[in-house]
């Protein structure tokens, strides 16, 4: 019988990945109505200062400090840029995007800026254009790491730690076979693997994966399911606050050896000056200590993560400022000094609110944007407006 008694609890540490994966995939609506009028457009060369201090109190949060773009499109972009008059410049700004996260900024839209803003603005990003890159937005890189994230929070459960099978039911029969097969990924192209998982195999108990997944989520399986062909070995992407939460839950289940195997994978991206409770707590399972090691386990996945508050600073203005406003005084953004929410959060679940966001909100997920550690610097620093 092979570690039956592992499999609820893996398909509950799954399960958890997977409502943060899923978080991750969503969009956020911030409605706004409009109504388009003619524009005047004048230029004022000597605005560019004006314009720059706006664009970073107003745009940097979703355009990116350099227009890189981040929630919206890149505005430092040569095709859009020759493509976008001053005028059609002006007006997306003054009116906004109707349906998405783009604010209405002119007054006339009940945004907060004067026509002489916002051409300040338009001055300042057109500024941009002479050394600009050409953006292809949309550009999507699958990537194996991806792929085994999804992989071990939807496909495990069956097809076992890693693809390699194994995974038995009460009866000691294998629920599924392997994937990462040699002799299999050698027989099959990828558009059938692609086909057996968009559409399943439903009457063996493959389930229909097409409208769960999404197409960038089954290209990365596609990477994955190249690496192994490859026979590359490939470690999924996951945080150090999940792979705590699941060290967590093993230890409180009784099972110190699943514990350890997360804290050893915790540990080496691990960061911060928490670094030094993971030797402790893993000394302690080792040593059959579980009940000191849960305490300090508890702790420890609480406090879980501690950064830097001097760079969580520039991050967060760079980042959140413009919709929670540069002294945390609010915006489009809830206030931040104080907050309510940040002081009655553990670090742990500030982190998992930033990295999810809030359906249907302006909030989106910052998984995949930012790192662990940079948004463990912004909540150190936000900690600071709460004292
Ligand atoms: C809350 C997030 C957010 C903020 C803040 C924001 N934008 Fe946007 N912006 C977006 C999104 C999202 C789009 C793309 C909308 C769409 O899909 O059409 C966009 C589109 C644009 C466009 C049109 C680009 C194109 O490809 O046509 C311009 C220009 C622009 N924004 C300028 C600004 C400026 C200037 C500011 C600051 C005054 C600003 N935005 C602030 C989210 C934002
Ligand atoms: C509930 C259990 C279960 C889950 C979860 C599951 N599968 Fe399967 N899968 C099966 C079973 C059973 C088969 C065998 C079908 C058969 O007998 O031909 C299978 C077959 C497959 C096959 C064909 C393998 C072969 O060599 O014939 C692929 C590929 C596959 N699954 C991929 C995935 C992926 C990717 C995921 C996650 C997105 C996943 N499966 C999740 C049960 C599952
Ligand atoms: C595009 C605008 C926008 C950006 C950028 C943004 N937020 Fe938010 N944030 C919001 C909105 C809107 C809400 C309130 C959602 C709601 O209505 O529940 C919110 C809520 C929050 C809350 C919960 C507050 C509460 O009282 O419920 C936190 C914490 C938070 N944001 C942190 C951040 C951090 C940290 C960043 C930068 C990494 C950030 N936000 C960037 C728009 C934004």
């Amino acid at each position: 019988m092979l570690k039956n008694e592992n499999y609820s609890k893996q398909v509950l540490t799954g399960l958890i990945i997977t409502l943060v994966l899923l978080a991750s995939f969503s969009f956020m609506f911030l409605a706004e109505t409009i109504r388009l009028e003619e524009t005047t457009v004048e230029h004022n060369k000597h605005s560019l200062g004006h314009g720059r201090a706006l664009y970073v109190e107003n745009c940097t949060s979703c355009h990116g400090t350099r227009g890189e773009g981040i929630v919206g499109p890149a505005l430092n972009d040569k095709i859009l840029l020759e493509a976008a008059s001053d005028g059609v410049l002006f007006a997306s700004i003054q009116t906004g995007r109707p349906n998405t996260t783009m604010p209405a900024w002119g007054q006339a839209y009940g945004g907060a800026l004067t026509d002489e803003d916002i051409h300040a603005i338009v001055d300042f990003i057109r500024a941009f254009e002479e050394n600009a890159p050409e953006v292809h937005a949309d550009e999507f890189t699958p990537s194996a790491a991806r792929g085994a994230s999804i992989f071990a929070s939807a496909c495990f459960t069956c097809h076992g730690e890693d693809g390699l099978g194994g995974i038995e039911n009460a009866e000691g029969i294998e629920v599924a076979p392997a994937i990462n097969d040699a002799a299999a990924l050698k027989k099959n192209d990828n558009a059938w693997y692609q086909q057996v998982i968009v559409n399943g195999l439903p009457a063996t108990g493959m389930p229909i994966w097409g409208e769960t997944l999404s197409d960038n989520q089954v290209q990365d399986l596609m990477a994955l399911i190249d690496a192994w062909r490859a026979g590359e070995d490939v470690a999924p992407e996951a945080t150090v606050a999940q792979m705590l939460g699941s060290a967590h839950f093993s230890l409180e289940q009784g099972d110190g050896d699943n514990a350890i195997f997360y804290m050893n994978r915790a540990q080496p991206i691990a960061f911060g000056p928490l670094l030094s409770d993971f030797d402790s707590i893993s000394t302690d399972i080792e040593a059959g200590k579980n009940a000191a090691a849960l305490t300090a386990l508890t702790e420890l996945r609480d406090a879980w993560p501690q950064g830097d508050p001097v760079v969580g600073e520039t991050l967060y203005q760079e980042t959140c400022s413009g919709c929670h406003g540069s002294e945390g005084q609010g915006g489009v953004g809830k206030k931040m000094q104080p907050s309510e929410f940040v002081q009655e959060s553990t670090n742990a679940e500030v982190f998992a609110f930033t990295l999810e966001g809030r359906d249907g909100t302006a909030m989106q997920g910052y998984s995949g944007i930012l790192t662990e550690e940079q948004l463990a610097d912004i909540i150190a620093f936000l900690r600071i407006w709460q004292e």
